[in-house]
C-alpha cells in the first residue's frame, strides 16, 4: 500500500470467498462472515420500505445473518426483519437479543415467544442475553437450554460480556454458548487484550457490533484518506479489516441498499501488510488490559 493509490487489493470470487471465510460455531453450525445489524431499523414509516429491500439485498449478496433484540424500536426492528424475510427464512441465519431483565427462568421463554411472534418464526437460530444485569449467569444459563430442549431456539449466546463474566460463564455451563457479540472496529480494539485470545482459544466467534463505530469512523481524516488512497470507502476498508480477522463476524447496520452493497463489497477486499501496518498506527492495537467498554 501506499498513499499514491497502488494498494494491492486482490479481488476474490464470492463463491469461493464465501466459503474460505466462512465462520463456525463451536456447535459447528457455519455462518457467512459478514452479517446484519438493524438496530434503529424499523422505527420509521416512511424508511420501511428502503430497510427491508436493503435486508434483502443483502441476503442477495451473501450476508445472511441478521441481528436484531427485542430492545430495539421495542419490537419495531424485529417486525420489520420479519417482514424483510417472509419466504425466505431458510436463507437466514436469526439473531435476535433477550433484555438482562428477562434473562431468568419465569421470564425468557416469554421474552422468546415475544420475539418469534414479531419475526414471524417458530424458532431462533441464535438467541443472546443482551448484556448482563441481574439475573445469576447460571440462571441465564438454564433458562437457554431449556428454550434449546424445547426447540424455541437452536443455539444460544450472550453479549457485552468480558472476560471475567465469561470465566463465570464457563463455570456455570460447561460450554453450551457460541459467541459473545461485543463492540470491536479499529478505533475499539481494547478486546484484543484479553477477551478475542480468550475467545478464540477456546474456538468461540466474536460477533463485532458497530463495526464502523456508527458512522464516526467514516468521519476520520486520516482513516478517509488512506480509504480514498486504496479506492475503497471507510466504510469498506473498516469491515475488510475485522473480516481479516480470525473468527469474528461483523454485523453493520445499513439503512440503503447502496450502502448494503458497498459493505458486501469488503468481502472481497485482502488488504496487503502496509495497510494493516498503517492501520495500526492510526489505531494502534491495546498496550494494557480495559474494561470492554459498550454502546
Ligand atoms: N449487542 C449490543 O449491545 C449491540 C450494540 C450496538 C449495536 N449492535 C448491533 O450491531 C449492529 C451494527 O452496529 P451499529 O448499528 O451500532 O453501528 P455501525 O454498523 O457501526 O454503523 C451504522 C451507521 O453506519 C452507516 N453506514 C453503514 N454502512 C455504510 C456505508 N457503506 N457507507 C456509509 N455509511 C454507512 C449507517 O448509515 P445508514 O443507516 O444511512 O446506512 C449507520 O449510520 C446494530 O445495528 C445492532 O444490530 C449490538
Amino acid at each position: 500500500m501506499n498513499l499514491n493509490g497502488t494498494a494491492r487489493i486482490v479481488p476474490v470470487q464470492k463463491e469461493t470467498q464465501m466459503n474460505e471465510r466462512d465462520i463456525r460455531f463451536p456447535d459447528r453450525e457455519e455462518v457467512a462472515p459478514l452479517g446484519q445489524g438493524t438496530w434503529m431499523m424499523g422505527e420509521d414509516p416512511s424508511r420501511r420500505a428502503e430497510e427491508i429491500a436493503t435486508l434483502r439485498r443483502g441476503l442477495d449478496l451473501g450476508l445472511t445473518l441478521i441481528d436484531t433484540a427485542e430492545m430495539y424500536g421495542d419490537g419495531a426492528s424485529e417486525e420489520m426483519v420479519g417482514e424483510a424475510i417472509r419466504g425466505r427464512r431458510e436463507e437466514v441465519f436469526l439473531v435476535s437479543k433477550a433484555y438482562p431483565q428477562n434473562a431468568s427462568e419465569a421470564r425468557l421463554p416469554d421474552a422468546c415467544r415475544g420475539s418469534l411472534k414479531r419475526l414471524g418464526t417458530d424458532r431462533l437460530d441464535l438467541y443472546l442475553l443482551h448484556w448482563r444485569g441481574g439475573v445469576p449467569l447460571g440462571e441465564t444459563v438454564i433458562a437457554m437450554e431449556r428454550l434449546k430442549r424445547d426447540g424455541l431456539i437452536r443455539s444460544w449466546g450472550v453479549s457485552n460480556l468480558d472476560t471475567d463474566d465469561m470465566e463465570e460463564l464457563l463455570a456455570a455451563d460447561g460450554f453450551g454458548w457460541q459467541t459473545d457479540q461485543v463492540l470491536y472496529n479499529l478505533t475499539r480494539r481494547g478486546v484484543e487484550w484479553d477477551l478475542l485470545p480468550w475467545l478464540s482459544s477456546r474456538g468461540i466467534p466474536a460477533m463485532a457490533y458497530s463495526p464502523i463505530e456508527q458512522g464516526r469512523l467514516l468521519d476520520h481524516p486520516e482513516f478517509t484518506l488512506l480509504a480514498e488512497s486504496l479506492s475503497l470507502s471507510p466504510a469498506r476498508l473498516a469491515l475488510a479489516w475485522l473480516l481479516e480477522r480470525p473468527g469474528i463476524i461483523p454485523i453493520p447496520k445499513a439503512g440503503s441498499v447502496a450502502h448494503v452493497e458497498d459493505n458486501a463489497g469488503a468481502l472481497e477486499v485482502r488488504l496487503d501488510e502496509e495497510t494493516r501496518t498503517f492501520l495500526d498506527t492510526l489505531f494502534p492495537p491495546p498496550t494494557h488490559r480495559t474494561a470492554l467498554e459498550m454502546i
